[in-house]
């Protein structure tokens, strides 16, 4: 018999190396590769084969249009971020920090599934059966036609699957299901690639809908292999912070739909509740007689989300100035200051800069840049912002502000909250429907945009 062979693989990106060595060769990520070993069997099994092999090269008008079946969750908000309902046979993973809500949101999804009259079929590595039915109580989930199973052994689930033939599946988690034939351990980047294939080539077969949990690793990628996020149709994200109760599912890859999309929920005692009006919600809390906040119009996906940043800026006392961010990328919030202090005049070389963005939110847009540099005048001059102005632009190296996307949208939206005071890039007020009532005032540039503000006027904060 031949002997069981070590190799070394990449956890980040799957490549495998002979030997063990610090750096891997192929995506440069250092101490990622793992020991693993592989029964000689296993190796035989390299190809890989698509659905559909055998058949024959067909000019793309011949191909017969096969309209993708969408079937509704029940729960809007996770429609609108698979692009409009779950497709059938298709293949959705779902990452998130431990505790984030992943089984609780599946689980309620699985519930309103088998209350149209579907079958599902939820199989959990992680928890007993017992487990999943208080889970399931506490959410008010009893319908029959829901399924569970106990069960880490993928041909064990696929000859359950087979008998109970649901239209939605649901694997909480991948990381924790094997297959026997690969000596390697669950978790492992060969199980998690392996296990993942076989549920695809069911999904893809059968046409039921699969979702997938993803263990998250601590510099919060799906732990095991780039190539998972590869195969898979969807890759969706859980955001948010676990001692807040709002969670933001966004996703990161989507075959199906456009990405981006994000849905808003809360975490209550009854699960996870949608929350319809992200932009009410956001602004709810904020604070209206303090300097420092200022609210923008962000667009995820084709949806347009108010929020509010908020900045503190501080005298340094020793050392040097600090710079803190939540919400904000921290090499976009060094750039933005460097531009305040060199094309708007605005020192902020001895100050320490916090910012944060409100409900947990992350912008990664840049037209939130103008929002943010107003934010850091603000507070280092003290000066409060009128409550019902709102900001966007892009922010570029010469102190010009830039043309945002779908300004009519987040005009509309403006509006919609009561927003009427609008700064924006002077570009973007071309062609466009300003609404009615709204003063919609175009900067061409950010300190033209600060003067229009009164940050030049008001005295600096020496508090
Ligand atoms: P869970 O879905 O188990 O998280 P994940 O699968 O992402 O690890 O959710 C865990 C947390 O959610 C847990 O701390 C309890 C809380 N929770 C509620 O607040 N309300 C509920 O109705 C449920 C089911 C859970
Ligand atoms: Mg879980």
């Amino acid at each position: 018999m031949a002997k069981a062979k070590t190799v070394y693989i990449c956890s980040e990106c799957g490549h495998e190396a002979m030997k063990w060595l610090g750096k891997c060769p192929d995506c440069g990520s250092w101490n990622t590769l793992q020991e693993e070993t592989r029964a000689p069997a296993a190796e035989e099994k390299k190809v890989k084969r698509a659905p559909g092999v055998g058949a024959e090269a067909l000019p793309i008008g011949e191909v017969p249009d096969e309209a993708t079946e969408r079937m509704p969750s029940g729960i809007f908000e996770l429609d609108r971020v698979l692009g409009g309902g779950v497709v059938e046979g298709s293949m959705v993973l779902v990452g998130g920090d431990p505790g984030i809500g992943k089984s609780t949101l599946l689980t309620q999804m699985s519930a309103n599934v088998s209350r149209r009259g579907d079958r599902v079929l939820y199989v959990s590595g992680e928890e007993s059966m017992r487990q999943i039915k208080l889970r399931a109580n506490r959410l008010g989930a009893n319908e029959s036609g829901f399924y569970v199973l106990a069960e880490n052994d993928v041909s064990i689930i696929e000859e359950r699957m087979r008998s109970v033939s649901p239209a939605v599946m649901v694997v909480d988690s991948i990381q924790t299901m094997y297959r026997t034939d690969i000596s390697s351990a669950p978790g492992s980047v060969s199980q998690v690639r392996e296990c993942t294939a076989h549920l695809m080539r069911l999904a893809k077969t059968s046409g039921c809908a699969m979702f997938l949990v993803g263990h998250v690793t601590k510099e919060g990628a799906i732990a095991g292999p780039r190539v998972l996020e590869h195969m898979v149709d969807a890759v969706l994200y859980f955001e948010g912070d676990r001692s807040s109760q709002y969670r933001i599912l966004r996703a990161v890859k989507n075959r199906f739909g456009s990405v981006n999309e994000l849905g808003m929920f809360e975490m209550t005692s009854e699960g996870m509740k949608e929350v319809p009006n992200a932009s009410e919600t956001l602004l709810s809390e904020r604070a209206h007689d303090a300097s420092g906040c200022v609210v923008l119009c962000a667009m995820e996906g084709t949806r347009p989300i108010m929020t509010d940043v908020q900045a503190l800026v501080a005298p340094t006392i020793f050392g040097n100035p600090r710079r803190m961010s939540s919400g904000v990328d921290v090499s976009r919030l060094f750039l933005l200051l460097a531009v305040l202090e060199k094309r708007a005049s605005l020192p902020v070389y001895n100050q320490d800069v916090y910012i944060n963005i409100a409900g947990g939110m992350t912008l990664t847009e840049p037209a939130a840049d103008l929002a943010i540099c107003a934010a850091v005048a603000s507070s280092s001059r003290n000066l409060l912002l009128g409550a019902d102005w709102a900001l966007m632009g892009e922010v570029g190296l010469a102190g010009e502000l830039r043309a945002v996307p779908h300004a009519e949208r987040r005009l509309q939206e403006c509006m919609r909250l009561g927003f009427s005071n609008i700064i924006l890039p002077k570009s973007n007020l071309k062609g466009i429907r300003i609404p009615e009532g709204m003063n919609a005032i175009g900067a061409e540039t950010l300190f033209d945009a600060l003067k229009f503000l009164g940050i030049y006027n008001a005295r600096g904060s020496k508090a």
